[in-house]
């Protein structure tokens, strides 16, 4: 997963005839975890998200608001950015489709599959929802031909269209699957995927006469490029400099995608199929993650139950809302939003578990030590430093499984047993003793401690990454260490700066 130290992820491209919303949020609040968790560990990171702006879908929408479509487009693109920089993603790479540069990409890329021999003229028939931007077979419509999926009713389509070889590649994914078992993840979402190729796959029309807002068909300009086609290369355009050539892309290591698993179809069956087509290495991992819903409810317009990710942040605070969905839901199943769960976890892990610790330890410091590091060499067998040792590399065994959620549970673990050490041992007791060596047992626990609480809060940094620097400062570290000082146990004794910081989480009182 992360060979040569070079490490490449990606967050599907979110389509912009919606504002972002909880569920776009969640995808790319666990990505940018992934993503920091690896620039920690020291490896190159490459962390890209985007927008999908062509199609049907956007044209509609810009028309329906008076506006062109690229204005559209402009607008909505930066209610992403805007949110993703409330949420502290930090990507390298924002692809936007409709940029020059991602359309010289797609028309080279046609033009390669066009000369394989993967791509011809034919007609097609059938029924379209605009909401997937994908044709619906009759077996899967809803009494009315309701889209199963957007419950508003299917279009008529008949249209000339230049044609993509998917059928021929049916046999070729299907091989790449039983030889990559780690490729698709959880691996139980095999089997639907397993269950699409026994079918069969049926060609499919990748271009449309009837929408103009698209990339142009190179030399046929009375066709653009069908959106999914179209998206799916905004993963690698961005990696190229020249747009012109498929080359730069020749000798690319292995890439995983984080999608939702709605769209693991597309992900699987077309775009492993446009890459073999194209000669272009194929992904290393795609994580069809679950989707959430509030109070048990699909969340949706019609019930009027969706969650701003705005108002969480406004409310709560962003280390508390990333917390959150990081931490509630085992990545990769369905999961549920609760205002009362979101309060309840917030308190017990942030401000009682987390932030007590803290407040505790330095208060106990000032208060006992004269504000001075004593020279004291550490037990490294002691149960809050063997714990601590152990920890950098259980996170990251976590996170080689995209499993971010166990890997902040590994932290709390640790957190857990030095809270158990300080309630056991009592050492606001030993300092107040007469004999010199309840005195010493007390300052190597909170020495301990404070060790601990460095490495901790590192190790926190991808998924509250304020909240880690708003601890390091204990240290006046200001910026988020290496891997290497994770190893180190006798940091204060080298560095001997403790400071008082401000209470860390403030508990969230529940509005009656
Ligand atoms: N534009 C396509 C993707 C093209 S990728 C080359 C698209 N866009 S989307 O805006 O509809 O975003 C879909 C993604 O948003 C899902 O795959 C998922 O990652 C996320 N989610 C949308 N609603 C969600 C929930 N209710 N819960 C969790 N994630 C959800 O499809």
């Amino acid at each position: 997963m992360n060979n040569n130290n070079k490490f490449y992820l990606t967050t599907p491209l979110y389509y912009v005839n919606a504002e972002p919303h909880i569920g776009t949020a969640y995808t790319t609040i666990i990505s940018d975890c992934i993503a920091r968790f690896w620039r920690l560990y020291g490896s190159e990171v490459s962390f890209l998200t985007g927008v999908d702006e062509h199609g049907g879908k956007i044209e509609k929408t810009a028309q329906e608001n008076n506006i062109s479509p690229q204005e559209h487009c402009d607008i909505t693109t930066e209610k992403f950015k805007d949110l993703w920089s409330k949420l502290n993603i930090e990507y390298n790479h924002f692809a936007r489709p409709s940029s020059e540069h991602h359309k010289k990409f797609v028309q080279t890329f046609f033009n390669k599959v066009l000369e394989k021999g993967d791509i011809y003229k034919g007609s097609y028939t059938g029924k379209y929802c605009l909401g997937c931007e994908d044709f619906k077979t009759e077996k899967e419509l809803e009494e009315g031909n309701l889209c199963p999926i957007h419950k508003t009713p299917v279009q008529d389509y008949s249209e000339e269209n230049y044609f993509f070889r998917l059928s021929s590649y049916t046999d070729k994914v299907k091989k790449i699957l039983e030889d990559n078992a780690e490729l698709i993840k959880p691996a139980y979402r095999i089997h639907e995927i397993k269950a699409w190729l026994d079918e069969g796959l049926r060609d499919f029309p990748i271009s449309r006469g009837s929408v103009k807002w698209g990339i142009p068909i190179p030399n046929d300009n009375s066709q653009t490029i069908y959106v999914w086609f179209d998206a799916l290369l905004g993963y690698l355009s961005q990696l190229v400099n020249n747009p012109e050539s498929l080359d730069e892309l020749k000798d690319f290591d292995g890439y995983t995608h984080i999608i939702g698993k709605d769209i693991l179809r597309f992900h699987t069956v077309y775009w492993l199929s446009m890459l073999m087509s194209a000669e272009l290495p194929l992904p290393k991992q795609l994580f069809g993650h679950g989707f959430l819903t509030k109070d048990g409810l699909k969340m949706g317009k019609s019930l009027g139950n969706i969650v701003d990710p705005h108002q969480l942040i406004n409310d709560f605070g962003v280390d508390a809302t990333r917390f959150y969905f990081i931490f509630q839901i085992a990545f990769g199943s369905d999961g549920d939003y609760s205002e009362n769960s979101f309060i309840e976890l917030a308190n017990s892990y942030l401000a009682n578990r987390l932030g007590n610790l803290c407040s505790r330890v330095l208060k106990m410091y000032t208060k006992n030590m004269n504000s001075t590091v004593p020279t004291i060499t550490l037990n490294s067998e002691s149960k809050i430093l063997t714990a601590t040792r152990e920890l950098p590399e259980k996170v990251k065994t976590h996170f080689e499984k995209l499993e971010p959620h166990l890997a902040l549970q590994k932290i709390f673990d640790v957190i857990d047993i030095i809270n158990l050490e300080l309630s056991d041992i009592r050492p606001w007791t030993l300092f107040k003793s007469e004999s010199q060596e309840d005195i010493n047992t007390a300052q190597v626990l909170i020495l301990e401690t404070l060790e601990s609480i460095r490495i901790i809060a590192n190790l926190l940094s991808p998924f509250m990454p304020d909240l880690a620097l708003k601890i390091l400062e204990i240290y006046n570290i200001s910026e988020i260490q290496n891997w290497e000082s994770l190893k180190n146990i006798n940091y204060l004794q080298t560095y001997n700066t403790v400071n008082a910081i401000p209470p860390l989480f403030s508990r969230i009182q529940k509005e009656e």
